[in-house]
């Protein structure tokens, strides 16, 4: 049984993490932290023989005996409670971003290591059915080497928090570091390593503010180069429409996915391409992602019993916090592509 601690009980823990922690037999949440009264108020009306604290430090002091931390806060204060878990010996299941700088993104992957506890990045998109379908069929080999991958993100609007907080804290730049590229970049970033099969080695990106009562921006375009090819990334916040499109083009064949749609093209023999689709249900719609928790927790679970501290996926984080910082700095740069100089193999 594993006990958890969770911080900040906002949309993400209370629709997509905590159903899935209640469904659990092996892990028990004894102890929230929030600033909100009203959130804890929710989260003791969820869980009333837990206890209850208003910060994270009087979460620390207070619980002796917590195996994890969930951090599901906005990003701008991952990294001190992430550090103060580790400090305390417990483990971390931080939400995305990782944090909002790649210094302190750094810092956390050694932490990681200096304390001997996992670090992990809540990657859920990786769980998504149809995700898992895109990496099952590249490992067929049925299209070939990708050389090339598109995601493209729609949204109507910035997601938004809980009502008893900060609604809107994803539009100011002090809480959340920063605009779409911060809040959904890395979701789109961890698919393209995945499917490239390896890490990008340049990026060149242009950033839009469409709504201009807001301090950061709505939209995302950037290209990223691999060794063997590259991924085109366009997330908006001004769209008609909540989908996601992702096309990956092999040297064989190519994959598109369209929500739950995906369509299958594949060379044969015979001179004409195969045309294969299917529909697999993967909750798109469902923004806390509940169905995927699973999954992606038995993952954190693994990289404990392992002592994979600094894990792929934790290195992956890094890469991705690389990514957004290094998108913002070629958009003020007139888009001029920029290298993505650190090796984050090497953490
Ligand atoms: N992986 C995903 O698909 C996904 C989806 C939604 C949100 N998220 C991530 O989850 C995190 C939270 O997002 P949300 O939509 O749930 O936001 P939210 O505003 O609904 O919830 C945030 C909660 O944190 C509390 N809080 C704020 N500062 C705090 C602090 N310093 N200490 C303790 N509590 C604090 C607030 O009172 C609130 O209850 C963000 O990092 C976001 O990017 C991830």
């Amino acid at each position: 049984m594993l006990k958890g601690g969770i911080v900040g009980f906002g949309f993400i823990a209370s629709s997509g993490h905590f159903p899935a922690y209640a469904a659990r037999k092996d892990v028990e949440i004894v102890a929230f932290a929030d600033v909100c009264p009203a959130r804890l108020d929710a989260a003791r009306a969820l869980a009333p023989k837990a206890r209850f604290y208003a910060t994270h430090e009087e979460m620390l002091a207070g619980e002796n005996a917590l195996d994890f931390v969930d951090i599901a806060t906005p990003p701008a204060f991952h990294r001190d409670i992430a550090l103060a878990a580790l400090r305390r010996g417990a483990h971390v299941l931080c939400e995305k971003p990782l944090t909002t700088t790649i210094a302190e993104a750094v810092e956390l992957a050694l932490a990681a290591r200096k304390y001997r506890r996992v670090v992990f990045p809540a990657h859920n998109y990786k769980h998504a059915p149809v995700v898992k379908f895109a990496g099952e069929t590249i490992r067929s080999g049925r299209i070939g080497n990708v050389r090339a991958v598109t995601l493209n993100t729609f949204r109507t609007t910035h997601a938004k928090g809980v009502k008893e907080w900060r609604t809107d804290w994803r539009r100011d730049r002090k809480t959340s570091g920063g605009g779409i590229a911060m809040d959904h970049g890395s979701h789109s970033f961890y698919l393209t390593f995945a499917w490239m099969g390896s890490l990008p080695t340049h990026v060149a990106a242009k950033t839009l503010t469409v709504d201009r009562q807001f301090d950061t921006e709505d939209n995302l375009n950037c290209v990223l180069t691999f060794p063997n090819g590259y991924a085109h990334c366009f997330l908006t916040w001004t769209a008609g429409v909540r989908k996601v499109i992702y096309s990956l083009q092999g040297t064989d064949g190519a994959l598109v996915i369209d929500d739950d749609d995906w369509e299958l093209t594949a060379s044969t023999s015979k001179g004409k391409p195969q045309v294969e689709r299917g529909i697999i249900e993967s909750h798109w719609m469902d923004a806390s992602h509940k169905q995927w928790f699973d999954s992606l927790f038995e993952k954190f679970k693994a990289s404990i019993a392992a002592g994979d501290h600094a894990s792929a996926e934790l290195r992956e984080a890094v890469a991705c916090i690389q990514i957004i910082e290094t998108c913002y700095r070629s958009n003020a740069e007139g888009c001029r592509e920029l290298p993505l100089s650190l090796d984050v193999r090497e953490l």
